[in-house]
């Protein structure tokens, strides 16, 4: 989730009390630090000429750049920190990247979908292309439209026409800021599925991806529209949509201090990122399927004879990522029939586990540095295994060490409890095992494409159940003295139920302990005293008969010995309302898809009580945010 900041002063502005532009950016870039990211850079406008540096790493990598090789003063600036996507964090990948013979610097947030088709067509034109990026390319279609399209000419709106013309062309999710030499008193910006926001100041005007970028010099704000481009003076702020119609975007005051802008507005991290949870499944989908609804997961690079010889599939993760391998085994079984086990990596390599060159080993991991799993990882490498790494973090080791990964895209998440890494998690196991039966003939084109379609849904509904919390929270909120939360659910509801669990364990420090539904009987229904809060994951009513109606016994079970029944239930689903103290329905979806909804009330419930225990939910207590020691 890239740092974006842009800003046009004039002589009333900040440059005459000795800011200039470049401080404002770096300034902005720094308060942008949270949002995670592997490379910085910046561009400013002065003396007719762009002037940039980047550099991968820190920011402090760029500040000892800048502090060997300064730029001038200037009243025109941008500066981006980027969040490795298409190529990896280099010097030469950072941004900003350059165009129209250096006149012309462009930065970017998202994926450009048709990148490829659209470098294919300006290597035709004799482009040369420094970097791996999809946003050079977008620098390179806006430089050519520029200079022999518009022919520089700068009357006619210049930079801002140019990039109406190369919006029209670009497919996918982008936020994109350009300056020219031609043009230096004005930054254009385009949006389209990306955060950009304008920050309105006396005799200068700001960009940034959010507020953070420029909360120190305005709490005045524009929050633009899907598919809109802003020009911004010194003076003037204008808004028109691609075509260059007229537009207007929603103005604002922030409301926020500073420290609390970083989280988004939010009281802590982990509550901002059950939040950005809609934005991480949709970014995690993006780019990955055609219009036709075929996956092209091109960035996998493995041999499909390999894969089609696949005969077991072993997942090897820790904690919550292994628990998302849980809820993937459902769906990949269905779809793909190849026997797939999940192990925890700490126990997999101690077990002389049965591996072969038809064995697929996936690996789960947000921060791909899990010692656990990455010498899980290695072991099974050294079997002759295949193995593809499901990681939310760009170039770190367990990617590098497999021989291919599926990115989630969820953006960096900050706090110790993982929340939208592992509904993105879930995601690319299901794009990974669609792809599996996709290649592999298992299920037709026409199934895949609606769960594909089935998928799109997803964030809206999650959206829908953020919304919709309040009862939850207070429920929540009236528990935090409670001693000892149990978790039940039934087949993808289990492994929900042992995150739910878990959840309340590392931020609450609450006893906690999910099982199956099916298993109460076999001893955990002993624990069930009066009083004893238990939360249900009830399956679809639309699902298998059988598994709702036993889930409905257990619950009766529970509530005849004295247990509060707390229900995570589908709309509709009024069987459940007679054994339940507390229901809380989520958008109906098929019953694979479910895990993707029905976790989030528990995170929701967990991040709540822990806060309200008082508890730091962001770093809790004896955790780290990723475990590199075994
Ligand atoms: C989850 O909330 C915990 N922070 C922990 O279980 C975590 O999922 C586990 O340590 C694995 O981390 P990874 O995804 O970075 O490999």
């Amino acid at each position: 989730m890239c740092g974006i900041v842009g800003y046009v002063g004039n002589s009333s502005g900040r440059v005459n009390a000795g800011h200039n532009a470049l401080d404002v950016v770096l300034e902005g870039l720094r308060r942008l630090e949270y949002r995670g990211y592997d490379s910085a850079g910046v561009a400013v406008v002065a003396d007719g000429r762009i002037s940039s540096r980047k550099k991968s790493g820190k920011l402090s990598n760029l500040l000892d750049e800048l502090e060997g090789s300064p730029l001038p003063d200037s009243l025109t600036g941008i500066g981006h920190t980027r969040w490795a996507t298409h190529g990896g964090p280099t010097d030469r990948n950072a941004h900003p990247h350059l165009a129209d013979d250096g006149r012309l610097a462009v930065i970017h947030n998202g994926i450009i979908e048709n990148f490829a088709e659209l470098k294919q067509q300006l290597l035709a034109k004799g482009v040369v292309f420094a970097s791996e990026t999809d946003t050079e390319v977008a620098a390179a279609l806006l430089g050519d439209i520029f200079r022999n399209q518009l022919k520089g000419n700068t009357a006619d709106g210049g930079l801002a026409k140019a990039m109406q013309l190369a919006c029209q062309r670009l497919q996918g999710a982008f936020t994109l800021l350009a300056v020219h030499a031609d043009q230096p008193d004005v930054v254009v910006a385009a949006r389209r599925n990306s955060p950009l926001v304008v920050g309105l100041g006396e005799g200068e005007n700001f960009l940034g991806s959010d507020v953070s970028g420029f909360i120190d010099y305005t709490r005045k704000a524009i929050e633009l529209g899907q598919d809109q481009i802003v020009t911004i003076t010194a003076g003037s702020v204008e808004i028109t949509d691609f075509f260059g119609a007229p537009a207007v975007g929603k103005e604002y005051t922030v409301d926020w201090d500073p420290a609390s802008a970083e989280k988004g507005g939010f009281s802590s991290f982990m509550e901002k990122e059950i939040h950005d949870q809609p934005d991480a499944v949709a970014q995690t989908l993006l780019g990955r399927s055609d219009l036709n609804g075929r996956l092209t997961l091109d960035e996998l690079r493995i041999d499909p004879q390999l894969l089609k010889k696949v005969d077991k599939i072993i997942v090897l993760a820790c904690g919550t990522a292994a628990y998302a391998g849980l809820v993937a085994k459902y769906a990949i079984e269905n779809w793909c029939r190849i026997p797939t086990e999940v192990e925890l990596a700490h126990e997999f390599r101690y077990r002389d586990p049965i591996v072969d060159s038809n064995t697929l080993v996936v690996s789960i991991s947000q921060s791909g540095e899990t010692m656990d799993t990455l010498m899980a990882v290695r072991y099974a490498r050294e079997q002759g295994a295949i193995t593809v790494s499901i990681c939310n973090t760009n170039g770190s080791t367990i990617p590098r060490e497999s021989d291919a990964v599926l990115y989630t895209h969820a953006g960096p998440e900050i706090a110790v409890a993982s929340t939208k890494a592992f509904l993105a998690q879930i995601t690319a196991a299901y794009l990974l095992g669609l792809y599996l039966a996709q290649l592999r003939g298992n299920i037709f084109s026409g199934q895949i494409k609606d769960v594909l379609a089935d998928l799109g849904k997803i964030p809206a509904k999650i959206q829908k159940i953020l919304d919709s919390a309040t009862e939850l929270r207070e429920l929540a909120r009236s528990m935090k003295d409670e001693k000892s939360v149990l978790f039940l659910g039934r087949h993808v509801g289990f492994p929900v139920a042992l995150e739910g669990a878990l959840k309340l364990k590392e931020i609450a420090y609450l006893h906690a302990e999910g099982f199956a539904a099916g298993e109460l009987k076999h001893g955990p229904i002993a624990l069930i005293d009066e009083g004893q809060p238990v939360f249900v994951v009830v399956p679809s009513p639309r699902g298998r008969e059988s598994l709702h109606s036993k889930v409905v016994s257990n619950i009766q079970e529970i509530r005849a010995r004295g247990a509060r029944t707390m229900v995570i239930a589908e709309e509709g689903d009024e069987a459940v309302r007679n054994y339940a103290e507390h229901v809380f329905y989520v958008p109906e979806t098929p019953p694979l898809l479910m895990p993707l909804l029905t976790t989030v009330p528990l995170q929701i419930f967990a991040c709540e009580l822990a806060a309200a225990k008082g508890y730091d939910v962001d770093q809790p207590r004896n955790l780290a945010k990723s475990v590199t020691v075994e």
